[in-house]
């Protein structure tokens, strides 16, 4: 019996051995499990919590654009305002009644120079300091996340000596930005008469024709040539001046040109003229909306049809819209009762005189930081986001690469 036995085991041992081994192996291999499993899990919890510190980064780097682009705005109100300004105009007009034709021209220009200014500065402004502070935050993620560092830290003096840049912007960017667009806002409406009336849609089409002008794409060249009109773009141009190389090879200048030269390359990229586009047209519907709000009601005006084509042709004749200059500056825009607020027809019309005004006093608002205005509202962009989140996700590389 146990010979029978003896001999089926002997027949069987290899079995028995491999399955010994694979037992044992089964008991070894979990534990080593166990111990690859713990490991993965730390591991996870650590890519996690980074992910995790990464988009608390990320998004205080947001907020912190946000409220940079925010506090900027009344230094874009004094620049504008500066560069473009209707109340010395104004004086004109009353000091010098005999000049009030040739000064309400200046006033045509300055209104609309100072609108579509508005425009251009926000959306530029808000572009450039998402890259600024997201590139920023890229190159400091490392010091963040202690665990894994991706190069030098990046002392205070130096993201200081980085985000200075934004004076430039200001002081030298945003003059040279509101003479170009005046320029070409000066081709264009010289010729409008103060008392043509003009629809939403005629309006329209004036800021799509300075668009092109200044986006270069209306080239009737020897015209723009001959009156010294150019192309924005670059808009590096208006950012800051061209990074000069440092006398080393290494240390904190080298690092800070390094950054300049890659935050040059953004903002003179294709993506980052889309994205200045995409806000600009968002910034233009923003001032025909508002500007919509003044256009009367044909319907509910039609009684006063005759008079209302009586005081334009006055207003043509007599070139004094008294109406509206004091409301020039003096009142932010949101402060004028508008007409009415929703539809409204496309005949209606309001008359170049009238709108000036309008478009002049368009930039307090605009510019203020209030939730609803254009600076907020070219904020809330897309676009600017994936921009911001792809700038902070290329210079921000994880674990130490
Ligand atoms: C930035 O500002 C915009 C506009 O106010 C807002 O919609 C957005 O939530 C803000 N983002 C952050 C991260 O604060
Ligand atoms: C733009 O181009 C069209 C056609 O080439 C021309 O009629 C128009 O005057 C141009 N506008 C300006 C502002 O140059
Ligand atoms: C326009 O001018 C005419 C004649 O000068 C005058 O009779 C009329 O009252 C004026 N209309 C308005 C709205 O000022
Ligand atoms: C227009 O304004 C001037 C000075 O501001 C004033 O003297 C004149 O009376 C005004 N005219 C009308 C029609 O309100
Ligand atoms: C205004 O014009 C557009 C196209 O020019 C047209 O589709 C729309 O129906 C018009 N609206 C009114 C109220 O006339
Ligand atoms: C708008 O103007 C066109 C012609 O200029 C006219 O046929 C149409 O009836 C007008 N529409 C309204 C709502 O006044």
């Amino acid at each position: 019996m146990f010979a029978r036995v003896k001999d089926f085991l002997y027949r069987h041992r290899r079995k028995f051995v491999i399955g010994g081994a694979i037992i044992g192996g089964v008991a070894v291999l979990s534990r080593y499990a166990e111990f690859k499993l713990l490991e993965w899990h730390d591991q996870q919890t650590r890519i996690l919590m980074e992910k995790q510190k990464k988009r608390q980064h990320y998004e205080n780097t947001h907020r912190t654009a946000n409220a940079t682009v925010l506090s900027l705005s009344l230094n874009m109100k004094e620049v504008i305002s500066k560069e473009l300004d209707a109340d010395i105009l104004l004086q004109a007009v009353r000091e010098q009644p005999q000049h009030k034709h040739s000064i309400w021209e200046q006033l045509k220009i300055v209104g609309f120079s100072r609108a579509i200014s508005t425009v251009y500065i926000a959306s530029l402004v808000a572009s450039a300091v998402r890259v600024q502070l997201m590139l920023l935050a890229g190159y400091t993620f490392g010091d963040v996340i202690q665990s894994c560092h991706a190069g030098a830290p990046i002392s205070q003096t130096l993201q200081q000596k980085y985000l200075s840049v934004l004076h430039y912007l200001v002081e030298k960017g945003i003059p040279k930005l509101t003479s170009q667009v005046t320029q070409a806002v000066t081709h264009i409406v010289t010729g409008l008469p103060l008392g043509r009336p003009l629809t939403l849609s005629q309006l329209e089409a004036i800021f799509q024709e300075i668009k092109l002008i200044l986006a270069g794409e209306n080239s009737s060249q020897d015209d723009l040539y001959e009156r010294k009109i150019t192309k924005l773009e670059p808009w590096s141009r208006y950012v800051f001046e061209a990074p000069v190389p440092p006398e080393g090879d290494s240390g904190e200048d080298r690092i800070l040109y390094n950054m300049l030269i890659e935050t040059d390359d953004i903002i003179d990229s294709e993506d980052f003229s889309t994205v200045v586009d995409t806000l600009i047209q968002h910034g233009f519907n923003h001032l025909l909306d508002r500007m919509a709000d003044f256009y009367p009601l044909p319907k509910s005006q039609q009684g006063f049809c005759g008079s209302n084509e009586n005081w334009v042709d006055n207003v043509s004749r007599d070139i004094l819209p008294n109406v509206s200059t004091s409301e020039v500056d003096s009142f932010p825009l949101t402060q004028i009762t508008p007409t009415h607020s929703t539809s409204f027809s496309n005949n209606s019309s309001l008359p170049v005189a009238k709108l000036v005004p309008l478009l002049s006093g368009v930039v307090h608002g605009a510019l203020s930081p209030t939730p609803g205005q254009l600076l907020q509202k070219i904020l809330t962009v897309d676009k600017l986001d994936s921009l911001g989140a792809n700038v902070y996700e290329a210079f921000a590389l994880p674990f130490g690469q």
